[in-house]
């Protein structure tokens, strides 16, 4: 019987909702186990303010925190490794970096077929690309992704997850008149997954996932949109300056930092609610006009499964 290795990270329960999904073909034909990272001391669900922020400049620079051991034994033979993971601040989520930094993750990804699995917001483009170097630096070989997002438009997103991850209220609520949807990634879309579960058992029982991500993407496993691909590369660069100067102040919680992170804060919404905006209408007009570099786009980071121009190094 193939061996599956699941390794996932997450605070709602949303990613574990996600991996369930896609797993449900899987399981019983093959023998499949699952590991949960745990990070330690474990990051605040709901996050309350300012410790949201405090995760900020440790995730754009991948700082590593500390992690209960693996209960799976590194050096146990998988015939694939599924990554789930989250997007936090345009980079993979601490825990998740801190596991791809691991000597563990060289013995569990070296030499494996690996498929990474997200559940995000939207913007998740620059923190795949950091995954893919890493994945790669381990001696893993990536050969599917999974992205499943929220669909609503971005700002409506913005307030919708802020609520979420603040105080835990994920429902639908009305606002200033406005009607907001659901928090997340929506139902309907997480039972939907299991149409990829069954692809990847198709390349499993075949023995070649050469042309999995290439069904995954017919199936509608990825979406890319260019506008947010391009907003994203700008603020990825941008959070790399912020968290520098922040990591001057201090490490993870440390009180002398929060000023800079206050900064930071206002900075982030004002730039997401005045600037993202206009940038969002000049990006649709210029791939309006020249659609060929939208596809461009949307090919390299639906099917590309090399890491492109992130080096493990770069940061
Ligand atoms: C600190 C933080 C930063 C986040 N930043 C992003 C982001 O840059 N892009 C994105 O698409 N989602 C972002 N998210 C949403 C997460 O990717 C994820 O969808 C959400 O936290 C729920 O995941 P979980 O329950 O599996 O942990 C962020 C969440 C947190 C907590």
């Amino acid at each position: 019987m193939k061996k599956i290795l699941v390794l996932y990270y997450t605070q709602t329960g949303q990613l574990k909702q996600i991996v369930d999904s896609v797993m449900a073909p899987l399981v019983g034909g093959f023998q499949v186990t699952y590991e949960e990272l745990k990070p330690v001391p474990p990051f605040p669900f709901p996050w309350n303010g300012m410790p949201f922020f405090q995760a900020f400049p440790e995730s754009v620079k991948e700082i590593p925190c500390g992690m209960e051991s693996l209960q799976v034994d590194p050096e146990e033979h998988f015939d694939l490794v599924i990554l789930a993971y989250q997007v936090w601040y345009l980079s993979p989520s601490i825990p998740v970096s801190s596991f791809l930094q691991s000597p563990e993750a060289r013995k569990i990804l070296g030499g494996r077929p690996v498929i990474t699995l997200l559940g995000v917001r939207n913007m998740w483009i620059m923190a795949q690309e950091r995954v893919k170097a890493r994945i790669a630096e381990a001696g893993g070989r990536l050969v599917g992704n999974i992205v499943l997002a929220d669909p609503a438009p971005n700002l409506t997103s913005v307030i919708t997850i802020v609520r979420w991850m603040m105080k835990g209220e994920k429902g639908a609520f009305r606002k200033f008149g406005l009607r907001f949807p659901e928090a997340g990634v929506p139902a309907a879309f997480i039972e939907k997954a299991s149409v990829y579960g069954d692809i990847i058992k198709d390349s499993l029982v075949k023995g070649s996932f050469d042309d999995l991500q290439n069904k995954l993407v017919s199936a509608g496993a990825v979406k890319v949109d260019p506008v947010l691909t391009n907003i994203e590369k700008r603020g990825k660069m941008m959070f790399g300056i912020w968290a520098k100067m922040i990591l001057k102040k201090g490490g993870y919680n440390d009180p002398k930092r929060e000023r800079r992170l206050k900064f930071f804060k206002y900075y982030l919404f004002a730039v997401i609610y005045l600037v993202s905006p206009f940038a969002a209408i000049i990006f649709r007009l210029i791939y309006f006009i020249n659609n060929q570099a939208a596809a461009k786009i949307v090919k390299k980071y639906s099917n590309g499964m090399e890491s492109a121009s992130w080096r493990v190094e770069s940061l």
